[in-house]
């Protein structure tokens, strides 16, 4: 039994070789994915060393054909041997089970007094919070908010407004047209028809909106802007309506000391017309800030800011109603150069730009 017996020494003795390494197993900060692989080679040991073409089971084998007297001895032997096998790569197996369980806990576990990461928000474009408050401003003084189309026959971009063939507006040079002869409204005056037509009077609307002119982009002026349009039409309207209604506005807007100024002028769609001018509200009219020529208004005390009259009586009888009974008022003004001003912004273009640098500023 002597060559038998070297068998099953010489199975132990290669697995005692490769068990070597899992002997002071240091798992102290393994990560799960470490202690998973030294798994894998525990598992790979236990089939080469307890598996069917193993050395351990070759010498099971063996037991049957030693001599019967040697045979339970022998039978002993190799019982323990694979006892012994079996029961150290258990134990190394469970304390590592034990350990990658730990591990993965730790791997999972939340910090909950680690500072969150703030979400990105978003906010408003300086050109949508002027908008809004001059929304609500006009809201809270009895106004409804009217919103139409960007692209526009010429019927509603010049003749329902009065403006006869020839005037220069109508020049390719000013507006810009679509192939199939649409014109992009180069004004938000064309909502008044519109909404004249849709709600009849009388009526209060005001309408802002987007509005393109084939203007060169410079510091003070772009292709695409914004402009809000207003519309006052009952029985008895005056240029005192006019004059009241857009004074009160911009003293909600820029405050009580607020001024306005009415400059003779001309538009086709009203009679009279009026360009009109409020008091600097950096100086206050003054023109003068902080012993230096104020900015906004360049030292005139005085910020140009739209058109406006009484509504042409052609432009109220295409809209089917009858001047002899209504009169109305409308007035129209940019958004750019004005949020310019307010903001302190030296070019409008940067305002068309997304450079989330300059946007940042107005959150
Ligand atoms: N639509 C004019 C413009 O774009 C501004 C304007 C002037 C609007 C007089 C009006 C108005 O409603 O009555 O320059």
């Amino acid at each position: 039994m002597a060559d038998e017996k070297t068998t099953v020494e010489a199975a132990r003795k290669a697995f005692d070789h490769d068990f070597e390494k899992f002997k002071d197993l240091s798992l102290n900060g393994s990560s799960p994915s470490d202690i998973e692989s030294t798994l894998r080679e525990l598992g790979e040991i236990k089939v080469r060393h307890t598996g069917k073409k193993s050395a351990l089971a070759q010498s099971k084998k063996l037991i049957g054909k030693v001599a019967q007297e040697e045979r339970g001895a022998f039978g002993q032997l190799v019982q323990s041997i694979e006892r012994s096998i079996v029961e150290r790569i258990e134990t190394v197996e469970s304390s590592l089970n034990e350990s990658l369980s730990k591990a993965k806990t730790e791997a999972e576990r939340l910090d909950v007094t680690i500072p969150g990461r703030r979400p990105r928000t978003g906010h408003l474009h300086p050109i949508t919070i002027l908008r809004q408050e001059i929304e609500d401003i006009f809201v809270s003084m009895g106004y409804a908010i009217e919103d139409d189309r960007e692209i526009e026959t010429d019927h509603y971009n010049f003749d329902a407004l009065n403006i006869p063939e020839g005037h220069p507006a109508r020049h390719t040079q000013d507006t810009f047209y679509t192939t199939d002869g649409f014109a992009l409204r180069s004004q938000t005056s064309t909502v008044q028809i519109r909404a004249m037509e849709r709600r009849g009077v009388p009526i209060r609307i005001i309408a802002p909106g987007k509005v393109f002119r084939r203007d060169t982009p410079d510091m003070t002026h772009v292709p695409m802007f914004h402009q809000i349009e207003g519309l006052c039409v009952d029985k008895g309207i005056t240029m005192a309506h006019l004059k009241g209604t857009v004074t009160e506005w911009l003293k909600r807007l820029f405050g009580e000391d607020t001024v306005t100024r009415f400059r003779p002028s001309y538009f086709p769609f009203t009679e009279p017309s009026a360009e009109f001018d409020f008091s600097c509200f950096k100086c206050h009219g003054t023109g003068q800030f902080e012993g230096d020529r104020c900015r906004p208004c360049k030292g005139s005390g005085w910020i140009e800011l739209g058109g406006s009259g009484m509504v042409h009586p052609n432009v109220l009888r295409g809209c089917g109603v009858d001047p002899q009974v209504y009169s109305g008022f409308a007035f129209g003004f940019g958004l750019e150069r004005m949020a310019a001003l307010m903001f302190n912004i030296d070019d409008i273009r940067h305002m068309f730009e997304n450079d989330v640098r300059f946007l940042e500023q107005f959150r």
